[in-house]
């Protein structure tokens, strides 16, 4: 097969998609041993320099293709497990073996580096080239903010991210597919305001709203609770449920890295502030959502098989506005910016749950 008759990666086809940070892994799962991992179908070797530092190189050897990865870290670099080449923490080859002991100019045996970034307990990888630009991760909300518990869920699903990103905001399925999980059908109507801006999709509830199972214990008193769900380009949603005045609630973060067309690894930050109820959830809450997570993978999973064997076409609702927001933006970035961009509009919108 020739370069040119193979089939171009999703890195090299989804136009400016490529130009962002994207989480390759939590933190704490690199350690002193490469991990691969695949963002955009392109392999990526992470692993550490001494100091700690998170490092990224294309897993791909230079001399024969083989997967770095499964090397070692040596002396700040990394060895190939086959012929020992070794590649600095910029790609660049310093040592090949078999021409001797002494470094020489290894010109046009490099490998390619990826920009990294390590915050929020993850390490982010810039797709777009190998300078880093001065764009910033995604903010993940209330990360280190006194008074709210985090944890991260690490879930792979077989679908695309933006079936995901619009799953992780749809209401109406949850009272079908989380059915006495999360929401119970009521046969209530639901007014919501939804807002396109040239790179979020923002939604506000202006129904009374409730989490099933937490409603006696986080709020006994009853105090309006406002649910907000937020789209922010191109793969991070916020789900906001606060409670009255402000000062507690969950916010549930995920941000999806596309691995391939179907296969989306996504990092979900959840954190909550209740007082002195914090500690109830500790193990709980956890287990509660691992359950409904699990829930939209088998259900992701059953619409991406059907998406992968015929192109969408889809029918719309108003329910669906921020279905169709999402995949305007979406559909832009991922034709190159070209033509007209999607113009920033406000629709209120009512819908049954
Ligand atoms: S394939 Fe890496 S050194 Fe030969
Ligand atoms: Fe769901």
């Amino acid at each position: 097969m020739t370069a040119s008759s193979r089939k171009q990666t999703m890195r090299e086809r989804c136009g400016t998609l490529k130009n962002y940070w994207y989480a390759a892994a939590r933190a704490e799962t690199l350690k002193d041993k490469p991990v691969s991992v695949v963002i955009l179908e392109t392999r990526i070797a992470l692993w550490r320099k001494k100091d700690g530092t998170a490092q990224a190189l294309r897993d791909r050897c230079s001399h024969r293709n083989v997967r770095l990865s499964e090397g070692k870290v040596q002396n700040n670099c990394l060895k190939c497990p086959y012929h020992g080449w070794t590649f600095d923490a910029e790609g660049q080859c310093v040592n090949v073996p078999s021409e001797g002991p002494d470094g020489k100019a290894f010109a046009g045996r490099k490998v390619e580096d990826f920009p990294v970034k390590e915050v929020y307990g993850l390490i982010w990888v810039w797709m777009g080239g190998e300078v880093a630009p001065d764009k910033e991760p995604f903010p993940m909300p209330h990360y280190d903010e006194k008074g709210w518990n985090r944890y991260y869920m690490e879930t792979d699903f077989n679908n695309g991210v933006t079936a995901l990103v619009e799953n992780f905001m749809d209401v109406p399925h949850t009272v079908f597919v989380h059915e006495g999980w999360f929401r119970d059908r009521k046969r209530l109507k639901v007014d919501s305001t939804v807002e396109r801006t040239e790179d979020s999709v923002l939604v506000t509830y202006h129904a009374q709203d409730a989490i099933g199972f937490t409603e006696k214990v986080l709020n006994p008193t009853g105090l309006p609770m406002t649910h907000t769900d937020k789209f922010y380009m191109p793969n991070n949603t916020r789900v906001d449920y606060i409670y009255g005045d402000n000062q507690r609630g969950f916010v549930i973060t995920s941000t999806c890295t596309p691995v391939s067309e179907f296969e989306t690894r996504v990092f979900t930050l959840i954190c909550y502030k209740f007082g002195l109820a914090n500690h109830l959830f500790k193990t709980f809450l956890p287990w509660y959502t691992r359950q409904v997570i699990q829930q939209d993978v088998d259900i992701m999973e059953n619409q991406g098989k059907a998406l992968k064997e015929t192109e969408a076409s889809f029918k719309s609702t108003p329910a669906d506005t921020l279905h169709v927001f999402i995949e305007s933006l979406r559909e832009y970035a991922e034709s190159n910016n070209e033509g007209e961009a999607p113009k920033p509009m406000v629709r209120e919108v009512a819908f049954w749950i």
